[in-house]
């Protein structure tokens, strides 16, 4: 079959960028990879992209096709070729660009750095037969995020860190629950402190591109999600961010909604309050401000109530209450065509979901 891509090469030293249309004769089971190597091979042999070991392990082929980070060995090509559309091929987002499709990893590894990817055992000895066990139940918190292989897809698509560069981003964040949730690990304040920081957890902003493009299905948005909830449960709560989440909580428990009113002073403190007055009494003018007395309770207040206990006689403080229980490449399901698709997590006959009633 007939193989037509358009890449953007990028020559360092002259400091251009052209757009560029190859076509190549490649058999149906190419992945875009291959394509990159037939056309390396035939046609253009100065063409620059990474690669290793041509199975979605090494994490070193990640770039953008049409807008969207991929790893090119992941990504099949008859089904596109086929329908006669012709991909753009550029370099990942949010990285310097070398040469061509590939970019500087520098930036990537001092934030996995950052998040020190090594165990803390401290002064924990081992049990008796000399190794320490960990439960199923425990592995299941970091279940996902193991499965990270720093192909730097999720950084790529990173709202966040496309408006603050040095925001942690997906990927070392995702490295950073790896080793606040196991169990062997002795420094869970300390680590989940320094992920609290300036341009930590709080400043993502939810897109969850991370999660769409994330080629393992690590879910790094998760990963942020679960050492948020880790840090209020451990009383890591000192900024606006993980104020603004416990405010979320008491507000749809006591009322079951959210009362945006006391939500200023809740987050930022009484005297950034008093300095947004002004603001705050032009909208009342405006009838954007509902009397925060007598409080507005929603009618159906009973519902959020009982999810709240419901959470909490399961147990599930924490990161727990984010895990899902479910194996994270299960859920990734490879067509015939090539691609993936996600499948929505299996329900067991008989076994009814929780949810707040009865
Ligand atoms: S969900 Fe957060 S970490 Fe993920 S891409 Fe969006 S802003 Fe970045
Ligand atoms: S979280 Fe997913 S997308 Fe991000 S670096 Fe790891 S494997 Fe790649
Ligand atoms: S070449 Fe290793 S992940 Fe694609």
């Amino acid at each position: 079959m007939d193989v037509a891509l358009k890449i953007w090469r990028f020559d360092p030293e002259s400091g251009e960028r052209e757009l560029r249309e190859y076509e190549v004769d490649a058999p149906e089971w190419v992945t875009l990879l291959d394509v990159l190597d037939l056309i390396k091979d035939r046609v253009d042999g100065t063409l620059a992209y990474r690669k290793s070991c041509r199975m979605m392990i090494c994490g070193s082929c990640g770039m953008r096709m049409d807008g969207a980070a991929v790893l090119a060995c992941k990504t099949r090509m008859a089904e596109i070729a086929e329908s006669g559309h012709v991909p753009v091929v550029s370099p990942m987002g949010n990285l310097p660009v070398v040469k061509d499709l590939v970019v500087d990893m520098d930036p990537f590894w001092e934030k996995i750095r950052a998040m020190k990817p090594w165990l803390e055992p401290g002064y924990l000895e081992p049990e008796e037969d000399r190794e320490f066990h960990v439960s199923q139940e425990q592995t299941n918190v970091i279940n996902k995020e193991a499965l990270c292989i720093n192909c730097g897809c999720c950084v790529s698509e990173c709202n966040s860190m496309e408006s603050d560069p040095e925001f942690l981003g997906p990927a070392a964040l995702a490295k950073g629950m790896r080793f606040v949730g196991d169990a062997r690990d002795q420094q869970t304040v300390e680590r989940l402190e320094e992920y609290n920081s300036e341009h930590g957890i709080w400043d993502c902003t939810r897109c969850y591109f991370c999660q769409e493009r994330c080629p393992k299905g690590v879910d790094p948005r998760d990963a942020i999600a679960k050492l948020g909830a880790e840090s209020v449960r451990l009383g890591v709560d000192r900024d606006m961010g993980a104020k603004h989440a416990k405010w979320f909580v008491t507000s749809a428990k006591t009322t079951g909604w959210l009362r945006e009113t006391e939500l200023v002073p809740k987050t930022q403190g009484v005297v950034s309050s008093i300095k947004q007055m002004k603001f705050a009494m032009n909208l009342a003018r405006h009838g954007k401000v509902p009397p925060p007395f007598p409080p507005h309770v929603a009618k159906n207040v009973k519902e959020s109530r009982k999810l709240y206990e419901l959470v909490k006689q399961q147990d599930r403080d924490g990161a727990a209450g984010i895990v899902q229980g479910e194996k994270a490449l299960a859920r990734i399901e490879f067509s015939e065509a090539g691609g993936a698709h996600r499948i929505a997590p299996e329900v067991e006959p008989g076994v009814e979901a929780p949810h707040a009633e009865g």
